[in-house]
């Protein structure tokens, strides 16, 4: 209303407009709504759900030497009839086992018995900081799991506690919760940082592990092109980001995670439209994640680049999901020296997650501990997973490997000469480097003509992404952005916008060329160079080896060229069009000589391991199996393999993160 018209009013209609306007603020404040709360409490932050987990009788005056905050209490449940005189050692189990429980909570405990008694009250001494106190309240068996709570006085509520962590990596871009719908919403809290989200975990406590949730309490982080019901997503764009509404399902991938228990903390950063770039030039509308080894300024590869930051930077964070195009999930891990898998194609269903290429899309975990990426895979993959975790496997015995260094003139070529050696002894087989032109110069097939797999493969990938992303993603979506701004176009990064750009210069019948060329190869690989075999035990014939990451560094302060597109023939292709599993192991790590400390910095190397499609189950097996005979080791989160503090955190860690 223009002020010229209010002028005009009457004093009727001006008290009628008052009564409406009391009236619009009473429909508003039937919708008020706790988004949640956070604390501080013995120095350690905290966010309390706004979710309540259930209610329990108590007399107040039980409770008065506990400490208190707007209304709420920090209480303890202890469930599965634990007898009173065992509480003590569990509570101080739980201060070790878990990074959100602390002794501080134990200065009321709610301890269910059960046989269903009376509730009994033992009112004890004031809590303490040490350990736990005789301040326990006996309740009926509930359904309100063990852990830490805030106890909301007033009504008897237990709300469910979450830790508050600073993504310093820049990993995510929405930090979440779940929500009782099974949607999620926004976690609303802000700790300390430098343009750094606040992320929050919630106690392991909470969960068990079952046959049915064999992820209970796993906390994960959900690469920015999978859609999670109630969240609005960004591919990397914010144009995208601010133009489309929040998704109202969540995908059958990430849902199946769910289903098993797993936490989703939050989304975390992918390169634009998950095509690769490369920090910090390409990446414009979001900044590029950092990448912890090292000295905290090698790229990160992408595109699941906070995905494979977070995991190698946290240790509060188990796993997280991406996405492996040409290397999405390989790159990250490799150069991050963590384990990452691109699964053989079309495992799960990839329904409401952005496509690059449907053709070449793939799933993808990055995790440091192989037991759980073999439980995650398990899950996400379902019945098309051929897991041999609880079998005795016979491993295949040849070992190809490809790009293998012949001597060890570096660490890096060393660590990798080791590893392979190792790993024939250790499946009683022999190595045999492969030359791949020279083996398709022998047997390939007569539609190949006179082509080297350089030559029919150079622009394969680069044809089927372009067409494939360009059609279900770009036209849509400058279709959707024009009709909303006048015919305008949204911001797109360079990246992204030369590789759509090449793809417009091509002919339908391209696309059709290339995915001859992709079939050509892949029946060729699968047939002649690593076919399966039909013993389950054994599954694939070898175990095909290529490098990884080999230590090299790529400073993410460098001026670059303007991207191009990528074509072009490499190991790292080979999966990609033969549709078969590819995991990346992290072996150790080399000193490189850093411009930026002008010290030596340790960078990860790793080894890319393929088999026979189908055989995803064999390899992540495999990784288990070599750990515990010593020849691999899990990483550990931090500025290196083995922990140590990541260089931009030195000291702060032991003084906070560490309690
Ligand atoms: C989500 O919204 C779309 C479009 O309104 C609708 O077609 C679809 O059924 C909805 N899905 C769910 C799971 O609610
Ligand atoms: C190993 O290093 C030596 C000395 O730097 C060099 O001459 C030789 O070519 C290298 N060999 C390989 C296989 O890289
Ligand atoms: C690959 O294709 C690009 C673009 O057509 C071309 O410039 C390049 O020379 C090709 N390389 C090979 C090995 O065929």
């Amino acid at each position: 209303m223009a002020i010229s018209d209010s002028r005009k009013l009457s004093a009727r209609t001006l008290s009628l407009s008052i009564l409406s306007f009391i009236s619009n603020i009473s429909t508003a404040s039937a919708a008020l709504a706790s988004t949640g709360l956070s604390v501080n409490f013995n120095d350690v932050n905290y966010y309390i759900s706004p979710f309540s987990s259930g209610k329990v009788d108590f007399k107040e005056k039980a409770l008065s030497k506990v400490p208190s905050v707007l209304g709420f209490k920090p209480v303890t449940v202890v469930q599965g009839g634990v007898a009173q005189k065992d509480v003590a050692s569990l509570i101080s189990t739980w201060t070790t086992t878990d990074d959100v429980y602390q002794a501080g909570f134990s200065g009321a405990i709610f301890l269910a018995e059960s046989g269903g008694k009376k509730p009994r009250m033992i009112i004890g001494r004031s809590p303490s900081k040490k350990g736990p106190s005789d301040n326990i309240v006996t309740i009926k068996d509930t359904k309100i799991p063990s852990g830490p709570y805030f106890l909301e006085v007033s009504t008897g509520s237990l709300y469910p506690v979450y830790r508050l962590y600073e993504d310093f990596t820049g990993s995510f871009v929405e930090s979440l919760i779940p929500t009782p719908d099974g949607k999620f919403q926004t976690l609303s809290a802000q700790t300390p940082g430098s343009a750094s989200l606040t992320i929050g975990v919630p106690s392991r406590l909470y969960f068990t592990k079952t046959d049915d949730k064999p992820l209970a309490g796993i906390r994960i982080g959900i690469k920015d092109i999978y859609r999670l019901a109630g969240v609005k997503g960004s591919n990397g764009n914010r144009a995208w980001y601010n133009l489309y509404a929040q998704s109202n399902y969540t995908g059958p991938a990430v849902q199946r995670l769910i289903d098993a228990g797993a936490q989703i903390v939050g989304l975390q950063k992918t390169s634009q439209f998950a095509n690769g770039e490369s920090a910090t030039s390409d990446w414009v509308d979001y900044h590029a994640p950092f990448n912890p080894r090292g000295d905290g300024y090698s790229d990160t590869s992408s595109s699941s680049s906070g995905a494979g930051a977070s995991v190698a930077a946290y240790d509060w964070l188990d796993i997280a999901i991406g996405s492996d195009t040409g290397g999405s999930v390989r790159g990250p891990a490799g150069v991050q020296g963590i384990f990452g898998n691109r699964p053989s194609h079309n495992l799960v269903s990839l329904d409401n997650v952005m496509p690059l290429s449907p053709t070449l899309d793939t799933p993808g975990f990055l995790v440091r501990d192989p037991q759980i990426w073999e439980a995650a895979n398990s899950v996400i993959y379902g019945k098309n997973y051929k897991s041999l975790a609880k079998t005795k496997p016979k491993y295949p015995q040849t070992i190809q490997t490809l790009n293998f260094p012949t001597v060890a003139n570096t660490t890096a070529q060393s660590i990798l000469l080791q590893f392979v050696e190792s790993l024939a002894k250790f499946v009683g087989g022999t190595v045999v480097p492969v030359n791949l032109e020279g083996e398709w110069a022998v047997s390939k097939p007569a539609e190949a003509g006179d082509a080297t797999l350089s030559t029919l493969l150079n622009t394969t990938y680069a044809t089927i992404i372009t067409k494939e992303q360009t059609a279900l993603v770009r036209d849509p979506f400058y279709k959707d952005y024009a009709a909303s701004h006048d015919g305008r176009r949204p911001f797109v990064n360079p990246v992204p916008l030369s590789r759509w750009a090449y793809g417009d210069t091509l002919p339908e019948s391209a696309l059709q060329a290339a995915y001859t060329q992709k079939s050509l190869f892949m029946n060729w690989f699968n047939s002649q160079i690593l076919p399966p075999v039909s013993d389950p035990a054994q599954c694939s014939s070898g175990l095909f080896l290529y490098p990884q990451s080999q230590g090299s560094q790529n400073p993410r302060n460098r001026y670059r060229n303007a991207p191009g597109v990528p074509f072009g023939f490499s190991a790292g292709r080979i999966s990609v069009f033969a549709e078969v599993p590819d995991h990346v192991y992290p072996l150790g790590e080399v000193a490189s000589f850093s411009q930026i400390t002008q010290h030596d910095e340790l960078l990860p190397v790793g080894v890319s391991i393929m088999a026979s499609k189908g055989c995803d189950g064999l390899l992540t097996k495999l990784a288990q199996d070599l750990l515990a005979a010593g020849i691999i080791k899990v990483p550990k989160a931090g500025g290196t393999l083995n922990g140590a503090s990541i260089l931009m955190r030195r000291g702060l860690e032991d003084a906070h993160d560490h309690q």
